[in-house]
């Protein structure tokens, strides 16, 4: 640098002087050119050099400058003027970054392959474990002594199956039956989609008394009326709760089993687990954790009555994330975290600090995978009305009312039914003319919360249809049975009046696929006010469904909607879930997760370089 700044002014001045000097030496003509030609010939060998020094000096900036651009070090060999352009181009360059993430995140439409690229390009690990209590494809034995498969009635499953198809990885879930086991290698592992696999299914068999104590004493008779809170008592029992406790650890043995490194990103579906994110972070500090509680959280007082309150807190707490559908069930948490155990939060930024864990809790609305209806070979839609009603024995110009969903007492199926009995009281015009198909897929039949319910909504069936019943109609037909997602398009395409009046829900994803189903923009939806999705959806009819007289009018006001109005709300709900699709909620929970993730090794950095200057000092 000093040869190129000093070496051109220097030729330039010694020129003049030795000009100077030529011109008034007094010498003979001769001896001036003589002297001339050497100075001309030293001239050029000067030149030359500067030249030389000039373009080395040049090369050893870019290669400074290119370093100190990537990696922000070795700006010695810069001069100054150059390092402050090139801290403007670092800072600009951090600045499109974060636009490109921004946009990416916000994009126009989120794809199974853009997911899968966001994946494989900005998280730490591309290793996906995802843990859920529900298998994707249960195996059964078929007729012909082979094997079959089907998709199980989950509403977790339809929006986690199409990340795991997109990212691949492992997805860890209890098995359910011996097929389930023929199906699968020795280590209970198979590749699913068994018609096109592209990732790795890992069952896990619990007996009798772990299913139980587990699945059917802790997660579904505690923790789950304790958080629906649609006034079914919990059950609390000690000994489901150890049982809870031991197949937490036996899912945790699990995981780290199928870890290939020491930092997988582990994503853990919902309240089976509530111990898993504590039991991985023991054994695998590194891990990005992110826990999605699929369900409502209820407040701090309701949560109060869990004999184990504290543990499930401290269980869920070193999660990097833990995510609800919305905002509600997040400040709920909060709240129980608040009042319950000692821990740092921070309500501006939705983090809670417990000791050394830290972990963001933040509202993320789940959604569904666009479906590709040819590809599901779901028929048109006069054609899927013909095959419902001739199947079910209903006139072909007869309005359709349409429930879906599991059997469950949250559901609030008795009370739309008892809704619809009203609306048959009050309009006599309609009767003959309108028919509600209830698909009802059983649920959780062994224990009695779910039997009693059953038990309900055959009764309520039983009594409209013996009150109202003709020999040419028949007012309710309720078909308790699991439908595979070709069979339940068909039934969503062939309905007036879609209704969803659940007295409590985390998101509910049927009331979403029936507006994926409706490429027609017609179809009424009726909405309970207490779904996560009634905040998105808000073009649908929204309803109390405890309030059975005004679902009865919704009704009316439902198979009475102009053809306009019906588009017209239709096609803006059908946008809105078009774009905000699971993908695009993946990527959201993902991209935290990694901001979170890259924080965490910052802040490492800053600890060691804070220890190292102390030991130097
Ligand atoms: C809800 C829960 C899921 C569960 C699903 C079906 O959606 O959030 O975790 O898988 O119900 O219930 P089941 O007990 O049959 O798995």
């Amino acid at each position: 640098m000093f040869s190129f700044r000093v070496a051109a002014p220097l030729t330039a001045v010694l020129c003049l002087i030795a000009l100077s000097l030529i011109a008034t030496s007094g010498v003979g003509q001769q001896a001036q050119q003589n002297m001339l030609w050497s100075l001309l010939g030293i001239n050029l060998v000067a030149a030359v050099t500067t030249v030389f020094l000039a373009r080395m000096t040049i090369n050893r900036w870019a290669e400074s400058l290119r370093d100190y651009i990537i990696t922000g070090k070795n700006a010695k060999n810069l001069p100054k003027e150059a390092i402050g352009v090139t801290r403007e181009i670092r800072h600009r360059l951090r600045q499109l970054e974060r636009e490109r993430q921004r946009l990416c995140l916000s994009g126009p439409m989120w794809s199974s392959e853009a997911l899968f690229r966001f994946v494989r390009e900005h998280l730490p690990s591309e290793q996906i474990i995802s843990i859920s209590y529900r298998q994707p494809y249960a195996h059964k034995k078929a007729p012909d002594g082979g094997l079959t498969w089907m998709t199980p009635a989950s509403g977790l499953v339809t929006a986690i199956e199409p990340i795991m198809k997109a990212c691949g990885g492992t997805w860890i879930a209890v098995a359910m039956s011996e097929a389930d086991r023929l199906a699968a290698d020795q280590n209970g592992a198979l590749m699913v989609p068994p018609d096109k696999p592209t990732y790795r299914l890992k069952r896990l068999w619990l007996s009798e008394e772990e299913t139980a104590g587990f699945y059917a004493g802790f997660a579904n008779e505690g923790l789950w009326p304790l958080a629906t809170m649609a006034y079914v008592k919990p059950r609390f029992r000690a000994s489901d709760w150890k049982t809870y406790q031991e197949v937490n650890q036996r899912f945790a043995d699990a995981i780290v089993a199928e870890a290939k490194s020491d930092a997988p990103i582990v994503f853990i579906q919902d309240y089976h687990f509530a111990l898993l994110p504590k039991l991985v972070r023991e054994r695998l500090p590194n891990a990005l954790i992110i826990f999605f509680w699929h369900i409502p959280w209820p407040n701090a007082e309701a949560f109060g009555i869990l004999p184990w309150r504290e543990e499930i807190l401290r269980g869920l707490l070193p999660a990097d994330i833990i995510g609800f559908h919305t905002q509600a069930p997040c400040n709920n948490f909060l709240d129980c975290v608040d009042t319950h155990i000692e821990a740092l939060i921070d309500r501006e930024h939705n983090s809670v600090r417990h000791g050394n864990d830290f972990s963001m809790v933040r509202p993320y609305p789940i959604s569904i995978a666009w479906p590709d209806l040819e590809a599901l070979s779901v028929p048109d839609i006069p054609a899927c009305r013909k095959e419902v009603t001739e199947s079910l024995g209903i006139a072909p110009d007869a309005k359709i009312i349409l429930g879906v969903e599991r059997l469950d007492y949250v559901k609030g199926i008795p009370e739309r039914l008892r809704s619809f009995g009203i609306f048959l009281e009050k309009n006599p015009l309609w009767r003959g003319k309108v028919c509600f198909v209830q698909i009802a897929s059983p649920s959780r039949s062994s224990i009695p919360a779910y039997a009693d319910a059953d038990k309900e909504v055959e009764e309520v069936v039983a009594e409209i249809n013996k009150k109202y019943q003709t020999s040419r109609w028949k007012p309710i037909h309720l078909l308790k049975q699991n439908y595979a997602a070709r069979e339940l398009y068909r039934f969503y395409r062939s309905g007036d009046v879609f209704i969803v009046s659940s007295l409590s829900d985390g998101m509910n994803l049927v009331a979403k696929e029936f507006i994926s189903a409706r490429d027609d923009d017609r179809g009424s939806l009726i909405l309970s006010e207490f779904t996560g999705s009634s905040r998105e959806l808000v073009e649908a009819i929204i309803v109390n469904p405890h309030d059975e007289e005004k679902v009865a009018d919704c009704f009316l006001r439902a198979l009475t909607m102009s053809d306009e109005e019906q588009t017209a709300r239709m096609k803006s709900m059908r946008e809105r879930v078009k774009m905000n699709n699971v993908f695009a909620w993946a990527a959201q929970i993902l991209g935290d997760a990694k901001q979170l993730h890259d924080r965490r090794q910052l802040n490492e950095l800053l600890e060691k370089t804070g220890r190292d200057e102390k030991r130097a000092a």
